[in-house]
């Protein structure tokens, strides 16, 4: 039996359907490249904002001539659009779909294939990968349907999660991501003394795991000891991904985030202190209801003043069912959230494109992921930049000492430095 998966959302997503594949090709099926050519077309969906909602219903739309064409065709769909306790009105709205799953839900569609023969599995390697630790969340920020789709929070047990990492690694995988909507809340339910940064610490020491990176952690519950953990272990890559979403008090506060700019410019200030290398990504929404021009300005000014490595920025969108949808007026009229959208992407282009440059002709560690289309190495330094370079030489999944030669605000080109060259002579090529 083929199947297909159409993927989209957060690593959450990625990370389940890596669990999914496993399954069915434990069960003797195995990967198309388009829906047309598989007799099981699975779409995982998104709902974060509408406009990822109208993507996901677009795609499952799709679906229906497919249906047609070969009734006996099976069409699952899964994911944040179905919600952990489920949505029986699409069932009427799309009753050409078979099968409707909870996010990392696979039962009642594993039910319906042979039972597995094979416990390995046949998926090409990744160099990179995720393993979950923290699913669903309990935080209700008033813009967020994650909590209702994904359900209360619950972390996996550590001796599951090193399993999950040490069977990577015997794969092939060198580096693990270890995803939660708040990493940093790790162990909270599982007792004392359980917590992100033991966590790091027993998964950062599997043989053969080079790096190790975690994500997304939350600025309210984040953690001294995590830093600490980060700077003490050797695999972990100095990469924070911590979403700050506004700078501006008020609205913070009508977010329900748990936080203030100020407590999160010292937590900035305790990594920078401890990690000097430290990476910073965060995730900003601008046009939330009730923010003036003034409230945006401050958002903008405190993105000038950390000067992040990356910046993921939205335009609010109101999700049904959520406080902020159901009791604040969406008051930014559409065309201003625009302007701040790119008011943010264009200020953070011009702080890449300066900090950019001063990594020209230094030297950087690079895991080579795979190639690009030029047949070029591709991989990203520990603090997730992307890199580019020649090399006659295997080194898929290897880590090189890679020279900078040239500098794009989202990616670097250069060659293999002369410690790992191998048998290439750097000048040469
Ligand atoms: N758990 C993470 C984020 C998960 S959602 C955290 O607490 O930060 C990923 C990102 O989507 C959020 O950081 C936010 O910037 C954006 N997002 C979530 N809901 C949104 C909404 N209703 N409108 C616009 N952006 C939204
Ligand atoms: Fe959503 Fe807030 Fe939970 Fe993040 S912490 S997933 S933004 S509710
Ligand atoms: Fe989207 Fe669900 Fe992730 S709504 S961002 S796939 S948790």
């Amino acid at each position: 039996m083929t199947y297909f998966i159409w993927n989209m959302g957060c690593q959450m997503n990625d990370a389940d359907m890596r669990v999914l594949s496993e399954q069915l090709q434990a069960r003797g099926s195995w990967p198309v490249s388009s829906p047309e050519e598989a007799d099981l077309v699975v779409v995982n969906t998104c709902i974060i904002r509408q406009s990822a909602e109208n993507r996901a219903l677009g795609r499952i739309a799709r679906l229906r001539h497919l249906k047609r064409q070969r009734p006996e065709r099976l069409i699952a769909v899964s994911g944040c659009l179905i919600g952990h306790a489920g949505n029986p009105d699409l069932a009427n709205q799309f009753p050409f779909v078979d099968i409707f799953l909870p996010p990392s839900e696979f039962e009642p569609l594993l039910r319906r294939l042979p039972p597995p023969i094979q416990t390995s599995t046949s998926c090409a390697t990744p160099v990179s990968d995720r393993v979950a630790t923290v699913l669903g969340c309990s935080q209700a920020c008033t813009y967020c349907v994650v909590p209702s789709r994904r359900g209360p929070e619950h972390s996996r047990l550590p001796e599951v999660i090193l399993d999950d990492v040490r069977t990577l690694v015997r794969r092939g995988v060198r580096e693990v991501t270890l995803l939660g909507q708040i990493v940093d809340r790790y162990g909270h339910d599982l007792g004392p003394g359980i917590n992100l940064a033991g966590l790091l610490r027993a998964v950062g020491r599997v043989p053969g795991l080079h790096r190790l990176r975690f994500l997304t952690s939350h600025p309210r519950w984040f953690d001294l000891s995590v830093i600490e953990a980060v700077a003490e272990l050797k695999a972990a890559c100095p990469l924070f991904e911590i979403p700050v979403q506004s700078g501006n008090d008020d609205i913070l506060r009508r977010m329900r985030r748990g936080y203030t700019v100020d407590a999160f410019r010292r937590l900035i200030e305790a990594i920078r202190s401890r990690v000097p290398d430290a990476a910073l990504h965060t995730d900003v929404i601008v046009g939330f209801p009730g923010e003036s021009e003034a409230a945006f300005q401050d958002t903008y000014r405190l993105l000038q003043e950390i000067q992040f490595d990356k910046v993921h920025v939205a335009r609010y969108s109101p999700r049904p069912g959520t406080t902020a949808a159901e009791e604040m007026e969406d008051d930014v009229p559409e065309e201003e959230k625009e302007r701040r959208f790119w008011a943010v992407e264009y200020l953070q282009r011009e702080i890449l494109a300066r900090t950019a440059q001063s990594w020209q002709g230094k030297t950087v560690s690079v895991l080579v992921e795979t190639t690009d289309a030029a047949g070029r190495w591709r991989g990203r330094t520990h603090r997730d930049q992307l890199v580019f370079f020649d090399d006659p030489n295997e080194r898929l999944g290897q880590i090189v000492d890679v020279r900078i030669e040239q500098t794009d605000p989202f990616w670097f080109v250069g060659r293999p430095a002369a410690s790992t060259a191998g048998h290439f002579q750097p000048g040469a090529g």
